[in-house]
């Protein structure tokens, strides 16, 4: 069986929908927080066990069977999450599953100014010691556009602080990716980067905003303190605002400027662009 935590989720919810085109749902189970809100899947005739990164015998239970389980990278700000992944990684080893996946980040190391990428590193490094084959899902960032780029609809301006390029992926294409390795008859062992052919900017963003509206989308470039008093005077908790500028601190250093094939070969075509994807969220 493949178990899949995280599956009430965005994305490993999107994984658990691909999977149902390759698989039969009596091979696929998901361990999820609150079975009600899974009761789609049940219906399918997936299996629905409770599971939580903070209950150890909760998560054993619900992967027992497993051959391979996927975990879901916790979302649970208040958390220590890199204990949880632990935890999470040592009851898919009790339980015997034959490889752990994990849906890690493009650019993890310990070495970065952007404080999830240690999270990952530090799970990562976890997942090594167990002893039982792992793949670490490397995927670009994600998420709506709307919280990367701000209220450029109204304002015709993409003013952020000064950014580098990075990778800005379509969840769905994660997830059909991670679809497609979990079914795969290859082993991908270790990190696998799950990347656009070529990273972006925000420069890029603007230039893909000002061709889908017909309209001239500028991208301005503020001062980093600028920016954080700015979003304070909005409402943004500091520590919020700061964490956002540790992200665009982290672009513009380079660090995720290696992008990688494997996600459109995995795919078997090119993933969505950043186009295709501020096409669709302007669509819906
Ligand atoms: N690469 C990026 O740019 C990027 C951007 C955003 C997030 N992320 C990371 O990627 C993950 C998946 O993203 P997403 O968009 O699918 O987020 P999401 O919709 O918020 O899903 C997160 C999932 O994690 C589950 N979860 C949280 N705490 C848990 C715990 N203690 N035990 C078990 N499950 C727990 C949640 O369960 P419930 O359904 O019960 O709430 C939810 O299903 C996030 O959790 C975050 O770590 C990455």
């Amino acid at each position: 069986m493949i178990i899949v935590t995280g599956a009430t989720g965005v994305l490993n919810g999107a994984t658990v929908d691909y999977l149902l085109q390759r698989i039969p749902a009596a091979h696929l189970g998901v361990s999820v927080r609150d079975p009600e809100r899974a009761k789609h899947l049940s219906d399918q005739g997936v299996r629905v066990r409770r599971g939580s990164y903070d209950d150890p015998a909760a998560l054993r239970h619900s992967f027992a069977d497993a051959e391979q389980v996927l975990l879901v990278s916790s979302s649970d700000v208040t958390a220590d999450v890199v204990t949880q992944h632990r935890t999470a990684i040592d009851a898919a080893a009790e339980a015997g599953a034959r490889r752990i996946l994990y849906t890690s980040a493009h650019g993890t190391g310990f070495d970065t100014p952007y404080p999830p990428l240690a999270i990952h590193a530090a799970t990562e490094q976890h997942l090594a010691a167990t002893g039982v084959p792992w793949t670490a899902l490397r995927n670009g960032f994600y998420g709506h556009p709307g919280q990367l780029l701000g209220r450029w609809q109204e304002t015709g301006a993409i003013t952020k602080p000064a950014d580098g390029p990075f990778s800005w992926v379509d969840r769905r294409d994660a997830a059909e990716a991670a679809a497609a390795i979990l079914t795969s008859d290859a082993a991908f062992d270790g990190p696998v980067d799950l990347t656009l052919p070529s990273p972006v900017t925000l420069a890029d963003f603007a230039a893909a905003a000002s061709e889908i509206t017909g309209r001239h989308v500028e991208r301005v470039v503020v001062d980093d303190e600028e920016w954080v008093a700015e979003e304070v005077a909005n409402g943004t908790p500091e520590g919020a605002a700061r964490f956002t500028l540790s992200m665009f601190q982290a672009t513009r250093s380079g660090h995720f400027a290696r992008s990688a094939p494997m996600l459109t070969q995995l795919l078997g075509r090119a993933p969505r662009s950043i186009a295709d994807q501020l096409a669709h969220r302007i669509a819906v």
